[in-house]
């Protein structure tokens, strides 16, 4: 057997900075050599079931051939060009492509790199919107508790004050207006005189539709998204829907809006977009925005353009995940997930310490009860072949779309065994 913990890793260790991790005592990761179809092998050759699919991107699980040419293909002939004053045909196709299958005029693509960059640049064309109509009050965006739209800082002041990770920030990010999803009467009225008092301060509404997930895979109706949208044209407010996380068919459709038969002003891309294999989002908007920007004014144009927008090896791999979208649309097999995770994750609600269990397309969540034994339950999933990432208090899976029942049972198995497990030892610990 290989070594558990290569060297690559115990040396790297000393000098990497991880993501969301106290580094004083963090653990070593599980150090992966290879990945195949949903599968993570470690380099002990333990082989992990992937129940996150790599943050929701993997879509069609890992090496896929299809996107694995594309790339190698794109690497060969042409790895990256500026699309400043340049164009290559993948981001060219893909931006038609989008522009076809999201629905309504969401017709011009903004290409960038990482879903967080997408959402500030969403917000940007938003404010700029108003500006080009000649309102230029309009800068202040309202979202929503329990959302997150990324770590930059624009982003970081649209996210939940509390529960989006950046509540050290406070005084530093820009003052929004955060407020409860409208999903009750009461709600929808207060969200409708908000929208009515504070129309010449609004730049956009903007939210996840359907399912907030950093934010702790939290769910709402179809009618609140619809109800928002429909508050939004009575008010002139443009809405921003953040499809990063359920976009791709993660939600049951293509696109979580679809559900509510809503077409947002602008919508932001990426996760699934690449299939989990390079980084690239996208930022679509509609005729109306887009208009907006057009002039004989040079500075009425979008003033924006990261590096490596549009790389071409990061479009080859989108369009070949678009590829595959297309020769087997995700709707059916996401409603086969949906079905098996409803069934499986039910015996955890009556568990001690479990608060929910709630399902949506291909995410599946049993919520507990505030506890701080992630590090432990990471350890208790992988010693069981599964890859699960618990954060705060819910522990979920969103697999890869591509799953196998028989795998898929092994991650709720074994979700149900830990969060049994967990019971006891939260009472031995406490
Ligand atoms: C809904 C949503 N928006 C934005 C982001 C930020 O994307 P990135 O991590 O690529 O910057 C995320 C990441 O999890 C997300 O889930």
């Amino acid at each position: 057997m290989a070594d558990p913990h290569p060297t690559w890793l115990t040396d790297g260790f000393e000098h990497i900075w991880l993501p969301y991790t106290q580094m004083q005592d963090a653990p070593l990761p599980a150090p992966i050599a290879r990945t195949e179809g949903c599968r993570l092998i470690m380099a002990d050759d333990r082989e992990l079931i992937d129940g996150v699919a790599s943050w929701w991107t993997a879509a069609h699980g890992y090496n896929h051939p299809h996107i694995r040419q594309a790339v190698t293909r794109q690497l060969a002939t042409l790895p990256h060009v500026m699309l400043g004053g340049l164009a290559h045909e993948q981001a060219y196709t893909l931006a038609t492509r989008l522009a076809n299958m999201t629905p309504g005029d969401l017709s011009r693509v903004f290409f960038s790199e990482s879903g967080s960059v997408s959402v500030e640049i969403a917000m940007k064309m938003a404010v700029q919107y108003w500006i080009n109509k000649g309102a230029s009050g309009r800068s202040r965006f309202v979202s929503f508790t329990g959302g997150y739209h990324g770590d930059t800082f624009a982003t970081m002041s649209v996210c939940d004050p509390e529960e989006g990770m950046h509540s050290l920030f406070a005084g530093l990010l820009a003052d929004q207006i955060i407020t409860d999803l409208p999903a009750d009467t009461m709600k929808q009225q207060r969200f409708e005189e908000l929208l009515a008092s504070r129309t010449s301060e609004i730049a956009a509404v903007v939210m996840e539709p359907l399912v907030q997930g950093a934010g702790g895979m939290i769910m709402h109706a179809p009618e609140t998204l619809r109800f928002i949208r429909e508050a939004c044209d009575r008010h002139g407010v443009l809405l921003i829907l953040d499809e990063i996380f359920t976009g791709f068919g993660r939600t049951g459709t293509l696109f979580a809006c679809e559900q509510a038969d809503i077409v947002p002003d602008i919508m932001t891309l990426s996760k699934a977009l690449t299939g989990g294999t390079l980084p690239l989002a996208a930022t679509l908007a509609r005729t109306h925005v887009f208009d907006a920007f057009l002039s004989d004014d040079p500075e009425r144009a979008l003033m924006h353009g990261p590096t490596y927008m549009g790389n071409a090896m990061g479009c080859a791999a989108a369009n070949a995940a678009l590829d595959l979208f297309e020769q087997d649309p995700p709707g059916p097999r996401v409603a086969r997930i949906e079905d098996q995770l409803r069934e499986e994750l039910e015996p955890a609600r009556p568990l001690a310490g479990v608060r929910d269990v709630r399902v949506k397309g291909a995410i599946g969540v049993i919520e507990l009860e505030p506890h701080t034994d992630h590090d432990w339950m990471k350890a208790e999933f992988i010693s069981r072949g599964v890859w699960i990432r618990p954060f705060n208090n819910i522990v979920y899976t969103t697999p890869p779309l591509v799953i196998s029942a028989g795998e898929l049972s092994q991650i709720t198995s074994a979700m149900l065994d830990v969060v049994g497990a967990w019971g006891t030892h939260k009472n031995k610990e406490g």
